[in-house]
């Protein structure tokens, strides 16, 4: 089949990656592709967020199968307008990508659905907020509604740290539209896990376990990124654990969005917080994790491009996904002040030696080629390093490796990936 994949990053590089060794794929496009991304797929300069060129040149080249990488699309209606022209395009409508685009709108369906999540409510108006706020006591949760690309998230250990967030977002502009209305919850605790499956709005099938780490340093200190790293599998994520997240919490989920009359197909991410009183929803998307996605594409076995057109056909209870016993880590290569303000531009050294080592991969999600050929940076998160091992330490000490190959001015990543698998045994 003929296959194209919509974004350019590093989820993109590994969706690329594994669908071109594929034997169903006899043709793989991409839109808009990346540098790396080309040396597997014929890019196609149509940008991520043109759903009408898309949906056009998906078209023209006679594309069997449309895989979204990034949500903007699938908010933006990429997958209504394909189906409304006859293609078949992998990832929930703009109704289903709600999930993702409006944190009021999940927390309202999780209630419905009798789904474990924080105590909540949504506001637009700040004293109100404020109110809640200090009923529900510190520390407290401020969340921007609407997409903000992982940044709308406060975490206020304090009044005026609620005051800030609630200011900026409602009054001061902050993200814009997206800030216009705010979640205010319970702060949980607990050990977050993703946990990432497949539906095609009746069959719910899970996928290999994994986590990422969120914020910027080692310690899990700092400001929280898009991901600096992620392993599969997720010990803390065990059989009673997945059961329970897939009867408890996907399920119900799917047949709430199928009560409200949406047809739901595609890939759900739960973000779970594993709290003393089981585990709760902290959020849900409606793609592939990343950097989660690049350690899942190393362990998977079988096709990705067939149980993506089961979903989009309905017959997702035909498919099983297996899996590699080996364990995959992926350690995020980021440029220097990234979350913040980062340089571009950099010349990257090493990648192919990288690429030598064995049981390796470096994804690339912020890179691009200079006029001489070179790789240079051209993102916050710039390289996913990416190997598998016969356990989460072997996994881990293949990335490392690997990682010490590349060097670039003021490259940064977490050395300590992978601590919480590490401390609970994983390897032994
Ligand atoms: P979200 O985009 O909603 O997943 O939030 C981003 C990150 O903020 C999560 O991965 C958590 O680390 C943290 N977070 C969000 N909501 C809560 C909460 N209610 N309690 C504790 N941490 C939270
Ligand atoms: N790694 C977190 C995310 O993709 O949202």
């Amino acid at each position: 089949m003929k296959v194209m994949v919509v974004g350019s990053g590093g989820r993109e590089h590994a969706l690329a990656w594994k669908l071109a060794g594929e034997d169903c794929v006899d043709k793989l496009l991409a839109a808009p592709g990346s540098a790396a991304i080309a040396q597997c797929a014929e890019c196609l300069p149509v940008a991520a967020d043109d759903v009408e060129g898309l949906v056009s040149v998906a078209l023209e080249r006679g594309v069997d199968l449309v895989l979204v990488g990034p949500e903007q699309p699938l908010a933006a209606g990429l997958v209504d307008l394909g189906r409304e022209r006859g293609l078949k395009v992998f990832g929930p409508g703009r109704d289903g990508a709600q999930l993702e685009s409006s944190k009021a709108f999940t927390k309202t369906l999780l209630d419905e659905a009798g789904v474990a999540t924080a105590r909540w409510a949504e506001f637009t108006q700040v004293a109100p907020a404020r109110a809640f706020a200090e009923e529900l006591g510190l520390p407290v949760v401020v969340k921007a509604d609407g997409l903000a690309a992982g940044k709308g998230v406060v975490i206020c250990e304090d009044a005026e740290q609620v005051d800030e967030a609630l200011i900026s977002m409602l009054e001061g502009g902050r993200f814009g539209e997206a800030g216009a209305r705010v979640v205010v919850e319970e702060f949980m605790c607990g050990e977050e896990l993703s946990f990432i499956a497949l539906t095609d709005g009746r069959t719910v099938l899970p996928l290999a376990t994994s986590q990422d780490h969120k914020a910027v340093f080692d310690g899990d200190k700092g400001p929280n990124t898009g991901g600096m790293g992620a392993y599969s599998p997720a010990p803390v994520c065990d059989q009673a654990m997945q059961a329970l997240l897939l009867s408890d919490v996907l399920e119900p989920t799917v047949a709430a969005l199928a009560a409200r009359g949406i047809d739901y197909r595609g890939v759900l991410y739960a973000g779970i917080m594993v709290t003393d009183e089981g585990p709760k929803v902290l959020e849900y998307n409606v793609r592939f994790g990343d950097p989660e996605c690049q350690p899942l594409m190393m362990r998977m076995r079988g096709s990705l491009a067939e149980a993506a057109l089961a979903c989009v056909e309905g017959t997702l209870d035909r498919v099983r996904l297996d899996w590699a016993d080996d364990a995959a880590a992926c350690v995020v290569m980021t440029a220097p002040g990234y979350p913040g303000e980062y340089s571009k531009g950099d010349v990257i050294e090493g990648i192919a030696a990288a690429n030598e080592l064995d049981d390796v991969k470096v994804f690339e999600a912020g890179t691009s080629r200079d006029d001489d050929g070179r790789v240079v940076s051209s993102g916050g998160r710039v390289l996913g390093v990416t190997s598998t091992g016969g356990n989460i330490a072997a996994a881990l000490h293949g990335a490392y490796s690997a990682v010490s190959a590349i060097s670039w001015p003021g490259a940064h990543y977490r050395r300590d990936i992978g601590h919480r698998a590490l401390d609970s045994g994983a390897s032994a």
